[in-house]
């Protein structure tokens, strides 16, 4: 099988390093879509993108009409705090994806590869008390195990916290509408603002939690996608977490190290319902069916890869 690829939320983050290196590695652009909630026009370039909500009937047309065959599905609302504070919007977008993934009923899709969160767990179990945000992914990863056969396979990755940019400031994070980590130590670094740290009063720690670089991460997707013939099951779920765990204190630290300039913070007790470890023992090894070399193993190297992009942007 040729595989005919779509990336639903193609313009946002990890949807644009995706596209590009599927690009870089074809001559050919991907299909894509996104309804540009988030994400970013700069990232057109990268694939043959239209905007369009997945859960319109025209998304249903595009796939039929392009013979699309393999889905990346990437669209969502993406922040465990944004989430606990606006439910509404998370259920609505939630809805979205169930109506796009039932949809696809009546295409050719036969691989679905869908990006879930190791926010599902707490150390090494599934966290009970979950966030919107988290509960939605455990939903759908449960309603696509469901429905997964033979003619429509499913893979499930769990991401950890994904950051970075491309070291040659072509590209990078940006996201006009929620906070992400860096993005929001760098600037307020930079201004000579507090930062905000949040801690575990309680445990007397700061959450932990798996970073992975960017780039690492569409290379996986992109392995996954171009050795589909590799998984021969029905469904799978993949916890994907980097080798070390880091706080929220030492992402502040390296940050202002590589900077140059002392941090200003305050520490404000972290909700019940984001995790403070993610410890992965569970999971199929993904290792064991692709070629899974992260480049980018170590906090500092990954940070690193951020002041080019940051410095054109901030
Ligand atoms: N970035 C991380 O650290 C991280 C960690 C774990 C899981 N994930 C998951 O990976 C996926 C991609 O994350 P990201 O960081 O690139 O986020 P992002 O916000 O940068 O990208 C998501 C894109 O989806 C689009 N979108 C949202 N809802 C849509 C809809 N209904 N129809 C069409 N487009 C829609 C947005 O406009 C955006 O461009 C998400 O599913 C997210 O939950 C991300």
């Amino acid at each position: 099988m040729k595989i005919n690829l779509l990336i639903t939320g193609g313009l946002g983050y990890i949807g644009s390093f995706t596209a590009k290196n599927i690009f870089t590695r074809n001559k050919k652009k991907a299909y894509a879509i996104d309804d540009l909630s988030r994400g970013n026009n700069f990232a057109k370039k990268y694939s043959k993108c239209k905007i369009l909500n997945i859960s319109e009937k025209k998304t249903q047309k595009l796939i039929q009409d392009k013979k699309i065959n393999t889905i990346l599905h990437l669209a969502a609302l993406t922040c465990v705090r944004e989430s606990i504070n606006n439910k509404k919007k998370y259920h609505k977008n939630f809805k979205f994806q169930l109506k796009f993934i039932k949809l696809l009923k009546k295409t050719d899709v036969k691989y679905f590869v869908f990006s879930s969160s190791l926010s599902v767990f707490e150390g090494n179990r599934l966290k009970k008390n979950l966030s919107p945000y988290s509960n939605y992914k455990l939903r759908l990863e449960k309603f696509l195990k469901k429905i997964s056969s033979k003619n429509f396979k499913v893979i499930v990755l769990r991401y950890p916290n994904i950051i970075g940019s491309d070291p040659s400031g072509k590209l990078g994070e940006k996201n006009n509408f929620i906070s992400r980590i860096v993005p929001f130590f760098y600037k307020n670094i930079l201004k000579r603002k507090k930062n905000l740290l949040f801690y575990d009063f309680k445990k007397k720690v700061y959450p932990r939690r798996s970073y992975m670089h960017v780039n690492d991460i569409s290379n996986i997707n992109m392995n996954i996608i171009y050795n589909y013939k590799r998984f021969k099951k029905n469904f799978y779920i993949f916890n994907l977490a980097n080798r070390k765990q880091y706080s929220n204190f030492q992402v502040l630290e390296e940050l202002s190290k590589i900077m140059n300039i002392k941090p200003n913070y305050e520490i404000k007790q972290i909700n019940k319902k984001e995790s403070v470890t993610q410890i992965i023992k569970s999971g199929d090894d993904i290792s064991k069916f692709i070629n899974y070399k992260p480049k980018y193993l170590d906090l500092k190297k990954i940070l690193k890869t951020n002041i080019k992009w940051f410095k054109k942007i901030y």
